[in-house]
């Protein structure tokens, strides 16, 4: 017996703190429970009232933006990197766009079927009023082109979905002409097309530029050329080597100094390269100021210095500069016809890939919006679209 009730008693020893120890533990488990619920509760408050007095939008940024995980993460599959971007909305700011755009594959083959396509990068202040010329260019060609739309960021578009500049826009700053600003933009151009791998070529166009031939002619002469289409010479006189400023040097020197027109086309190599220059930029933002008009002399001189042997040195854009001043000639209802294009096409040679050509400009500026119900009548007969 008294083993037994040695037993009992060691048995009752050993279960009795056990028994004990769950009811302990629910009771610290309700408590935590209580404390768990209490402040879900005070914290939702909390949200709400934040919400709706608007005092902290950051915490409700940082509410909209965290990523909800889905509970099966799909494995990474090669589409995923090589997909172009779904929105060209996004919220990087011009370093962190800058520093992704630069990526670049070193394995120079791609693993997939990629097309090239041509990005044309729209740089413009508000409406496009050529938009339905370019939209009948653009008809019948998808897959081998892609839109970007730099505007004034008050700018709010309006195209319908099923236009081909449908929700094109990137995020915008104001551009100013002539300045530093000018060339950001066109830098955020270039930086957002390049997030889309398949894009080959970029091309800088505004709202007073239309395309001279039709898609098949514009992708073909661009695609085979060897070279770039970036205006790059070196002008002597107050207009040219006169807006060098000796404090470039040694990474400028006035014989590097080149001028050209600010619309250009490059391929993928230039693109990146100009994304991702530290070494010119502080120059040109600091000693190309008004009368020194950056946009015609940044990108010319750097890739005159780094790439020389990649550039065809001049522009696919027409523009008349023959009335003389600051800015070019406009184009209106009245100057549009078809002895105009043969003006602009008649007598010119150029080269093209080291071989004389008659064909030396693609797209043309500047038209007026009164210039589109002409060009619209003109374009299957003259223009080829
Ligand atoms: C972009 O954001 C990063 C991180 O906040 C910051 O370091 C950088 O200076 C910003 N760049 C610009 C151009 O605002
Ligand atoms: C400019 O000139 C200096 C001195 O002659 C030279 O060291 C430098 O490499 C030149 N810069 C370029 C971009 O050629
Ligand atoms: C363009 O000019 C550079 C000198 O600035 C020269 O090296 C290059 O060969 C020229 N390109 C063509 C296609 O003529
Ligand atoms: C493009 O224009 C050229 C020359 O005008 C013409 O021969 C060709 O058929 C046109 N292509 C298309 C797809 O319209």
């Amino acid at each position: 017996m008294a083993l037994e009730e040695g037993k009992d008693s060691g048995v009752t020893f050993r279960i009795n703190p056990s028994r004990a120890f769950p009811l302990r533990l629910l009771q610290f488990s309700l408590v935590f429970l209580a404390l768990g619920l209490g402040f879900s509760v005070f914290s939702m408050y909390t949200t709400r009232y934040f919400k709706i007095q608007n005092v902290v939008p950051i915490a409700q940024t940082i509410l909209e933006q965290t990523p909800i995980k889905p509970c099966f993460e799909e494995p990474i599959s090669l589409e995923s990197w090589i997909r172009p971007p779904s929105k060209l909305m996004h919220t990087m700011n011009d370093s962190e766009l800058l520093w992704r755009a630069s990526l670049v594959p070193r394995i120079k083959s791609y693993p997939f079927k990629r097309v090239p396509k041509i990005a044309f990068m729209f740089l413009t202040k508000g409406p496009l009023p050529m938009a339905p010329l370019w939209e009948r260019f653009f008809k019948g060609n998808e897959g081998r082109y892609s839109i970007y739309i730099h505007s004034m960021p008050s700018y709010d578009p309006d195209f319908p979905p099923s236009s081909v500049f449908y929700k094109r826009q990137i995020p915008s700053q104001v551009a100013e002409w002539g300045r530093m600003s000018m060339c950001e933009a066109e830098r955020r151009l270039l930086a957002n097309a390049l997030l889309d791998i398949s894009n080959e070529w970029f091309i800088l166009l505004s709202e007073a530029c239309i395309p001279l031939n039709n898609f098949s002619i514009v992708y073909r002469y661009i695609s085979r050329s060897r070279y770039s289409f970036m205006g790059s010479f070196d002008e002597p006189g107050p207009y040219g080597r006169g807006r060098y400023n000796g404090n470039m040097a040694p990474v400028v020197n006035l014989t590097d100094w080149r001028k050209g027109s600010q619309w250009f086309e490059i391929n993928r190599v230039l693109a990146v390269k100009i994304v991702e220059d530290t070494t010119y930029y502080p120059k040109f933002e600091e000693f190309c100021r008004p009368a020194c008009y950056v946009d015609e002399h940044y990108f010319q001189t750097m890739l005159s210095i780094e790439t020389p042997h990649l550039l065809a040195n001049r522009s696919l854009t027409y523009v008349d500069w023959s009335r003389g001043g600051a800015h070019p000639a406009t184009f209106g209802k009245g100057d549009t016809d078809k002895d105009f294009f043969k003006k602009i096409t008649e007598g010119k040679t150029c080269l093209y890939n080291n071989q004389p050509t008659t064909l030396c400009f693609l797209f043309a500026r500047k038209f007026a919006p009164s210039a589109l119900e002409p060009l619209l009548e003109l374009a299957s007969d003259v223009l080829g679209f």
